[in-house]
Protein backbone atom coordinates (compact mmCIF):
# COMPACT_ATOMS: atom_id res chain seq x y z
CA UNK A 1 0.00 0.00 0.00
CA UNK A 2 1.24 3.43 -0.95
CA UNK A 3 0.09 5.88 2.47
CA UNK A 4 -0.75 9.02 1.54
CA UNK A 5 -2.63 10.08 3.73
CA UNK A 6 -0.50 11.66 6.17
CA UNK A 7 -2.19 14.33 7.50
CA UNK A 8 -4.96 11.91 9.03
CA UNK A 9 -2.71 9.54 10.99
CA UNK A 10 1.24 8.98 10.01
CA UNK A 11 1.77 5.36 8.87
CA UNK A 12 4.18 3.78 9.10
CA UNK A 13 5.24 4.30 12.80
CA UNK A 14 9.00 3.95 13.46
CA UNK A 15 9.78 0.47 14.70
CA UNK A 16 11.09 2.42 17.78
CA UNK A 17 7.53 3.85 18.40
CA UNK A 18 6.14 -0.09 18.09
CA UNK A 19 8.90 -1.34 20.40
CA UNK A 20 8.42 1.55 23.02
CA UNK A 21 4.13 0.64 22.85
CA UNK A 22 5.10 -3.18 23.56
CA UNK A 23 7.43 -2.09 26.16
CA UNK A 24 5.54 -0.41 28.08
CA UNK A 25 2.76 -2.54 28.01
CA UNK A 26 4.98 -6.17 28.94
CA UNK A 27 7.41 -4.21 31.32
CA UNK A 28 6.29 -1.77 33.15
CA UNK A 29 2.49 -1.19 32.54
CA UNK A 30 1.51 0.02 36.18
CA UNK A 31 -0.34 3.21 36.59
CA UNK A 32 1.65 6.69 36.53
CA UNK A 33 1.26 8.87 39.53
CA UNK A 34 -1.45 6.40 40.96
CA UNK A 35 0.54 4.18 43.34
CA UNK A 36 4.79 4.35 44.80
CA UNK A 37 5.51 1.08 43.39
CA UNK A 38 8.57 0.84 41.33
CA UNK A 39 6.70 -0.16 38.63
CA UNK A 40 4.15 2.66 38.92
CA UNK A 41 6.83 5.18 39.24
CA UNK A 42 8.80 3.87 35.73
CA UNK A 43 5.55 4.41 34.31
CA UNK A 44 5.31 8.00 36.07
CA UNK A 45 9.29 8.84 34.97
CA UNK A 46 8.10 7.78 31.15
CA UNK A 47 5.52 10.22 31.34
CA UNK A 48 7.26 12.87 33.00
CA UNK A 49 10.33 12.84 30.48
CA UNK A 50 7.51 13.11 27.70
CA UNK A 51 6.20 15.60 28.85
CA UNK A 52 10.02 17.73 29.91
CA UNK A 53 11.07 16.60 25.98
CA UNK A 54 8.25 17.90 24.33
CA UNK A 55 8.01 21.19 25.82
CA UNK A 56 11.74 21.60 25.04
CA UNK A 57 11.29 20.45 21.38
CA UNK A 58 8.39 23.61 21.47
CA UNK A 59 10.03 26.02 23.40
CA UNK A 60 6.97 25.01 25.98
CA UNK A 61 6.19 25.60 29.94
CA UNK A 62 7.11 23.92 32.32
CA UNK A 63 6.44 20.58 32.27
CA UNK A 64 4.12 20.31 34.86
CA UNK A 65 1.44 22.42 32.16
CA UNK A 66 1.87 19.95 29.60
CA UNK A 67 -1.21 17.94 29.45
CA UNK A 68 -1.87 14.83 27.60
CA UNK A 69 -5.36 14.02 25.84
CA UNK A 70 -5.92 11.43 23.17
CA UNK A 71 -5.90 13.47 20.49
CA UNK A 72 -5.48 16.78 19.26
CA UNK A 73 -9.35 17.64 19.86
CA UNK A 74 -9.49 16.61 23.19
CA UNK A 75 -6.58 19.06 23.96
CA UNK A 76 -8.27 21.87 21.59
CA UNK A 77 -11.50 21.30 23.84
CA UNK A 78 -9.72 21.59 27.11
CA UNK A 79 -8.00 24.98 25.94
CA UNK A 80 -11.38 26.44 24.82
CA UNK A 81 -13.88 25.82 27.17
CA UNK A 82 -11.16 25.85 29.86
CA UNK A 83 -10.75 29.48 29.52
CA UNK A 84 -14.12 30.11 30.88
CA UNK A 85 -15.30 32.36 28.15
CA UNK A 86 -19.12 34.12 28.40
CA UNK A 87 -22.16 36.10 26.98
CA UNK A 88 -20.78 38.90 25.08
CA UNK A 89 -16.77 37.63 24.73
CA UNK A 90 -15.24 37.76 21.49
CA UNK A 91 -12.90 35.02 19.48
CA UNK A 92 -11.03 35.42 16.50
CA UNK A 93 -10.09 32.15 14.43
CA UNK A 94 -9.87 31.70 10.72
CA UNK A 95 -11.84 29.53 7.56
CA UNK A 96 -9.35 27.51 7.76
CA UNK A 97 -10.00 26.23 10.92
CA UNK A 98 -10.96 22.41 11.70
CA UNK A 99 -14.45 21.09 13.45
CA UNK A 100 -12.26 20.63 16.35
CA UNK A 101 -11.64 24.32 16.84
CA UNK A 102 -14.99 25.40 15.31
CA UNK A 103 -17.24 23.08 16.77
CA UNK A 104 -16.16 24.03 20.05
CA UNK A 105 -16.69 27.94 18.93
CA UNK A 106 -19.76 27.44 17.50
CA UNK A 107 -21.48 25.91 20.35
CA UNK A 108 -20.07 28.34 22.92
CA UNK A 109 -21.78 30.94 19.62
CA UNK A 110 -25.39 28.96 20.01
CA UNK A 111 -24.69 28.52 24.15
CA UNK A 112 -23.00 31.07 25.19
CA UNK A 113 -23.92 34.22 23.00
CA UNK A 114 -20.05 34.60 22.20
CA UNK A 115 -19.40 36.31 19.29
CA UNK A 116 -17.02 34.56 16.14
CA UNK A 117 -15.18 36.18 13.30
CA UNK A 118 -13.52 34.24 10.97
CA UNK A 119 -11.28 35.47 8.91
CA UNK A 120 -10.62 34.91 5.34
CA UNK A 121 -7.42 34.47 3.52
CA UNK A 122 -6.99 37.32 0.44
CA UNK A 123 -6.63 36.32 -2.99
CA UNK A 124 -3.08 34.85 -2.48
CA UNK A 125 -4.26 33.32 0.14
CA UNK A 126 -2.49 34.90 2.71
CA UNK A 127 -3.96 35.67 6.38
CA UNK A 128 -2.91 39.40 6.67
CA UNK A 129 -1.18 40.88 10.24
CA UNK A 130 -3.95 43.58 8.45
CA UNK A 131 -6.95 41.58 8.67
CA UNK A 132 -5.95 40.29 12.39
CA UNK A 133 -5.47 43.82 13.34
CA UNK A 134 -9.34 45.09 12.21
CA UNK A 135 -10.72 41.40 13.91
CA UNK A 136 -9.52 42.12 17.28
CA UNK A 137 -11.09 44.34 19.13
CA UNK A 138 -11.87 45.00 23.08
CA UNK A 139 -13.88 42.24 23.88
CA UNK A 140 -11.62 39.68 21.94
CA UNK A 141 -10.61 37.24 24.62
CA UNK A 142 -9.18 34.66 22.07
CA UNK A 143 -7.15 34.16 18.86
CA UNK A 144 -7.53 30.60 17.91
CA UNK A 145 -5.84 29.55 14.46
CA UNK A 146 -4.34 26.92 12.81
CA UNK A 147 -0.66 26.97 12.00
CA UNK A 148 -1.11 24.99 8.87
CA UNK A 149 -4.22 24.10 6.77
CA UNK A 150 -5.04 20.87 6.37
CA UNK A 151 -7.03 21.49 3.44
CA UNK A 152 -4.61 23.51 1.39
CA UNK A 153 -1.58 23.47 3.12
CA UNK A 154 -1.19 26.64 3.93
CA UNK A 155 0.66 27.90 6.87
CA UNK A 156 -0.36 31.00 8.62
CA UNK A 157 2.80 33.23 9.88
CA UNK A 158 1.83 32.35 13.63
CA UNK A 159 5.11 34.05 14.69
CA UNK A 160 4.06 37.52 13.43
CA UNK A 161 0.52 36.68 14.67
CA UNK A 162 1.98 36.31 17.91
CA UNK A 163 4.40 39.27 18.17
CA UNK A 164 1.45 41.71 17.64
CA UNK A 165 -1.26 39.61 19.74
CA UNK A 166 1.33 39.67 22.79
CA UNK A 167 0.07 43.38 23.54
CA UNK A 168 -3.46 42.51 24.08
CA UNK A 169 -4.95 41.31 26.77
CA UNK A 170 -6.43 38.15 24.95
CA UNK A 171 -5.31 34.26 24.92
CA UNK A 172 -3.48 33.24 21.47
CA UNK A 173 -4.71 29.80 20.89
CA UNK A 174 -2.83 27.45 17.93
CA UNK A 175 -3.65 24.37 16.63
CA UNK A 176 -0.38 22.70 15.49
CA UNK A 177 -1.91 19.89 14.18
CA UNK A 178 -0.19 19.73 10.44
CA UNK A 179 2.86 21.12 11.84
CA UNK A 180 3.93 19.52 14.90
CA UNK A 181 7.10 17.66 14.29
CA UNK A 182 7.38 19.24 10.75
CA UNK A 183 7.74 22.94 11.08
CA UNK A 184 9.92 24.58 13.48
CA UNK A 185 7.49 25.80 16.45
CA UNK A 186 8.66 28.37 19.20
CA UNK A 187 5.54 29.26 22.24
CA UNK A 188 7.75 31.24 24.05
CA UNK A 189 8.91 33.56 21.07
CA UNK A 190 6.48 33.71 19.59
CA UNK A 191 4.03 34.31 22.44
CA UNK A 192 1.15 31.48 22.10
CA UNK A 193 -0.64 31.03 25.28
CA UNK A 194 -1.93 27.68 24.35
CA UNK A 195 -0.09 25.03 21.59
CA UNK A 196 -2.31 21.92 20.82
CA UNK A 197 -1.05 18.90 18.75
CA UNK A 198 -1.85 15.07 18.44
CA UNK A 199 1.03 13.02 19.12
CA UNK A 200 -0.39 10.34 15.83
CA UNK A 201 0.43 12.91 12.71
CA UNK A 202 3.67 14.67 12.55
CA UNK A 203 5.23 13.21 15.41
CA UNK A 204 5.07 9.85 14.88
CA UNK A 205 3.47 8.49 17.89
CA UNK A 206 0.37 5.87 18.32
CA UNK A 207 -2.94 7.08 18.12
CA UNK A 208 -4.69 7.77 21.50
CA UNK A 209 -2.04 10.71 21.97
CA UNK A 210 -2.51 14.25 22.17
CA UNK A 211 -1.31 17.47 23.93
CA UNK A 212 -2.12 20.89 25.16
CA UNK A 213 0.54 23.31 26.36
CA UNK A 214 -0.14 25.92 28.66
CA UNK A 215 1.82 29.11 28.99
CA UNK A 216 2.74 30.20 32.31
CA UNK A 217 0.03 32.91 33.84
CA UNK A 218 -2.59 31.46 31.81
CA UNK A 219 -5.86 30.40 34.15
CA UNK A 220 -7.40 27.10 32.77
CA UNK A 221 -10.69 25.40 34.39
CA UNK A 222 -10.65 21.59 33.65
CA UNK A 223 -13.32 19.91 31.15
CA UNK A 224 -12.71 16.52 32.99
CA UNK A 225 -13.59 15.65 36.94
CA UNK A 226 -12.68 12.58 38.91
CA UNK A 227 -9.66 11.06 40.12
CA UNK A 228 -6.50 12.43 39.96
CA UNK A 229 -4.10 10.16 42.27
CA UNK A 230 -3.83 13.31 44.67
CA UNK A 231 -5.45 15.17 47.45
CA UNK A 232 -8.00 12.02 47.34
CA UNK A 233 -9.81 13.38 50.29
CA UNK A 234 -10.58 16.55 48.61
CA UNK A 235 -14.35 16.76 47.14
CA UNK A 236 -13.39 19.44 44.91
CA UNK A 237 -11.03 18.86 41.53
CA UNK A 238 -7.48 19.99 43.11
CA UNK A 239 -6.48 22.94 41.87
CA UNK A 240 -2.88 21.34 40.87
CA UNK A 241 -1.08 21.22 37.53
CA UNK A 242 -1.01 18.28 35.58
CA UNK A 243 -3.04 16.18 38.00
CA UNK A 244 -5.95 18.32 38.31
CA UNK A 245 -6.41 18.15 34.23
CA UNK A 246 -5.68 14.70 34.19
CA UNK A 247 -8.67 13.01 35.75
CA UNK A 248 -8.46 8.92 35.08
CA UNK A 249 -5.33 6.90 33.81
CA UNK A 250 -3.05 8.19 31.77
CA UNK A 251 -2.82 6.52 27.98
CA UNK A 252 1.33 5.54 29.68
CA UNK A 253 1.98 3.09 26.48
CA UNK A 254 0.77 5.82 24.26
CA UNK A 255 2.59 8.15 25.89
CA UNK A 256 5.78 6.11 25.90
CA UNK A 257 5.49 5.97 21.81
CA UNK A 258 4.85 9.77 21.19
CA UNK A 259 8.14 9.93 23.63
CA UNK A 260 9.58 7.28 20.73
CA UNK A 261 8.36 8.94 17.95
CA UNK A 262 9.29 12.50 19.42
CA UNK A 263 13.01 10.97 19.45
CA UNK A 264 12.83 9.72 15.88
CA UNK A 265 11.67 13.08 14.57
CA UNK A 266 14.81 14.58 15.97
CA UNK A 267 17.01 11.38 15.19
CA UNK A 268 16.28 12.42 11.59
CA UNK A 269 16.27 16.24 12.08
CA UNK A 270 13.15 18.53 11.15
CA UNK A 271 14.81 20.17 8.63
CA UNK A 272 15.79 16.84 6.56
CA UNK A 273 12.09 16.13 7.43
CA UNK A 274 11.20 19.34 5.92
CA UNK A 275 13.50 19.36 3.09
CA UNK A 276 12.26 15.47 2.11
CA UNK A 277 8.27 16.80 2.04
CA UNK A 278 9.34 19.80 0.27
CA UNK A 279 11.01 18.02 -2.42
CA UNK A 280 7.81 15.46 -2.32
CA UNK A 281 5.20 18.20 -3.08
CA UNK A 282 7.04 20.12 -5.46
CA UNK A 283 7.04 16.67 -7.38
CA UNK A 284 3.57 16.16 -7.03
CA UNK A 285 2.74 19.46 -7.78
CA UNK A 286 4.62 19.28 -11.33
CA UNK A 287 3.17 16.13 -12.14
CA UNK A 288 -0.47 17.09 -11.28
CA UNK A 289 -0.10 20.39 -12.89
CA UNK A 290 0.61 18.32 -16.14
CA UNK A 291 -2.52 16.34 -15.98
CA UNK A 292 -5.23 17.92 -17.80
CA UNK A 293 -8.62 18.79 -15.86
CA UNK A 294 -6.74 18.64 -12.80
CA UNK A 295 -7.09 21.75 -10.89
CA UNK A 296 -4.44 22.36 -7.48
CA UNK A 297 -6.69 24.23 -4.66
CA UNK A 298 -3.39 26.02 -4.26
CA UNK A 299 -2.04 27.18 -0.72
CA UNK A 300 -0.91 30.37 -1.97
CA UNK A 301 1.01 31.50 1.08
CA UNK A 302 4.60 31.39 1.16
CA UNK A 303 5.33 28.44 3.23
CA UNK A 304 3.31 25.65 2.45
CA UNK A 305 2.81 22.21 3.80
CA UNK A 306 2.63 18.50 1.95
CA UNK A 307 -0.93 18.91 1.73
CA UNK A 308 -2.08 19.40 -1.53
CA UNK A 309 -5.90 18.78 -2.55
CA UNK A 310 -7.26 18.89 -6.35
CA UNK A 311 -10.03 18.21 -8.14
CA UNK A 312 -10.27 15.99 -11.56
CA UNK A 313 -12.89 17.55 -13.96
CA UNK A 314 -15.71 15.07 -14.72
CA UNK A 315 -15.26 13.19 -11.92
CA UNK A 316 -16.56 12.21 -8.26
CA UNK A 317 -13.44 12.83 -5.84
CA UNK A 318 -14.84 9.75 -3.56
CA UNK A 319 -14.97 7.28 -6.93
CA UNK A 320 -11.47 8.25 -7.81
CA UNK A 321 -10.18 7.94 -4.46
CA UNK A 322 -11.96 4.11 -3.88
CA UNK A 323 -10.19 3.40 -7.53
CA UNK A 324 -7.47 4.42 -6.02
CA UNK A 325 -7.52 2.39 -3.46
CA UNK A 326 -9.05 -0.87 -4.90
CA UNK A 327 -7.30 -0.99 -8.15
CA UNK A 328 -4.06 0.75 -7.24
CA UNK A 329 -3.15 0.18 -3.51
CA UNK A 330 -3.05 3.82 -2.92
CA UNK A 331 -4.24 5.84 0.01
CA UNK A 332 -5.98 9.59 -0.33
CA UNK A 333 -8.34 10.96 1.33
CA UNK A 334 -11.27 12.32 -0.38
CA UNK A 335 -14.07 14.94 0.79
CA UNK A 336 -14.57 17.30 3.29
CA UNK A 337 -11.56 17.27 5.73
CA UNK A 338 -13.81 18.18 8.44
CA UNK A 339 -13.52 21.64 7.67
CA UNK A 340 -16.83 22.82 6.05
CA UNK A 341 -15.06 26.52 6.17
CA UNK A 342 -12.70 25.74 4.04
CA UNK A 343 -14.20 24.12 1.63
CA UNK A 344 -16.77 26.82 1.59
CA UNK A 345 -13.92 29.58 0.72
CA UNK A 346 -12.22 27.53 -2.17
CA UNK A 347 -16.19 26.76 -3.27
CA UNK A 348 -15.67 22.80 -2.81
CA UNK A 349 -18.38 22.78 0.18
CA UNK A 350 -20.78 20.37 -3.03
CA UNK A 351 -18.26 18.32 -4.46
CA UNK A 352 -15.27 17.85 -1.72
CA UNK A 353 -11.81 17.76 -2.51
CA UNK A 354 -9.09 14.45 -3.08
CA UNK A 355 -6.11 15.14 -0.49
CA UNK A 356 -2.32 13.96 -0.84
CA UNK A 357 -0.48 14.56 2.15
CA UNK A 358 3.25 13.29 2.58
CA UNK A 359 5.42 11.87 5.42
CA UNK A 360 8.85 11.13 5.86
CA UNK A 361 8.69 7.78 5.29
CA UNK A 362 6.95 8.42 1.88
CA UNK A 363 9.33 8.55 -1.83
CA UNK A 364 9.50 10.35 -4.76
CA UNK A 365 9.01 6.98 -6.56
CA UNK A 366 5.43 6.41 -4.94
CA UNK A 367 4.34 10.05 -5.94
CA UNK A 368 5.61 8.83 -9.63
CA UNK A 369 3.10 5.90 -9.25
CA UNK A 370 0.59 8.00 -8.14
CA UNK A 371 0.45 10.55 -10.62
CA UNK A 372 0.46 7.49 -13.43
CA UNK A 373 -2.62 5.91 -11.51
CA UNK A 374 -4.24 9.31 -11.74
CA UNK A 375 -3.59 9.77 -15.41
CA UNK A 376 -4.86 6.10 -15.76
CA UNK A 377 -7.80 6.96 -14.06
CA UNK A 378 -8.87 10.25 -15.54
CA UNK A 379 -8.18 8.15 -19.43
CA UNK A 380 -10.54 5.11 -18.05
CA UNK A 381 -12.87 7.57 -16.99
CA UNK A 382 -12.90 9.78 -19.87
CA UNK A 383 -13.92 6.80 -22.13
C1 LIG B 1 -5.80 21.22 11.61
C2 LIG B 1 -6.33 20.08 12.44
N1 LIG B 1 -6.79 20.32 13.68
C3 LIG B 1 -7.26 19.33 14.46
C4 LIG B 1 -7.27 18.03 14.02
C5 LIG B 1 -7.82 16.97 14.93
O1 LIG B 1 -6.81 16.05 15.28
P1 LIG B 1 -7.19 14.73 16.07
O2 LIG B 1 -7.76 13.79 15.08
O3 LIG B 1 -5.90 14.25 16.66
O4 LIG B 1 -8.16 15.10 17.12
C6 LIG B 1 -6.82 17.73 12.74
C7 LIG B 1 -6.87 16.35 12.21
O5 LIG B 1 -6.86 16.10 11.04
C8 LIG B 1 -6.31 18.78 11.93
O6 LIG B 1 -5.86 18.55 10.70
Amino acid sequence: MIYLDQAASSFPKPNAVAEAVGKAINEYGANPGRSGHRLARQASETVDLARRELSDFVQGPPAERVLFFQNATQAINQAIFGLGLSEGDHVVATVYEHNAVRRPLEWLKAEKNIEVTYLRPDDKGNFSIGSLKEAVRPETRLVAVTHGSNVTGAVIPVNEWGRYLKDQELFFLVDASQTAGVLDIQMKDWHIDLLAFPGHKGLLGPQGTGVLMTGIGVRLQPILFGGTGSHSADPLQPDVWPEGFQSGTLNTPGIAGLLAGLQEVKRIGMAEIRQHEEKLTARLLAGLSDIPDVSVYYAGTPERLGVVSFSLRGTDVHEVAMILDEHYDIAVRAGFHCAPLAHRELKTEDSGLMRVSTGPYNTEEEIDTFLNALREIREGLAE
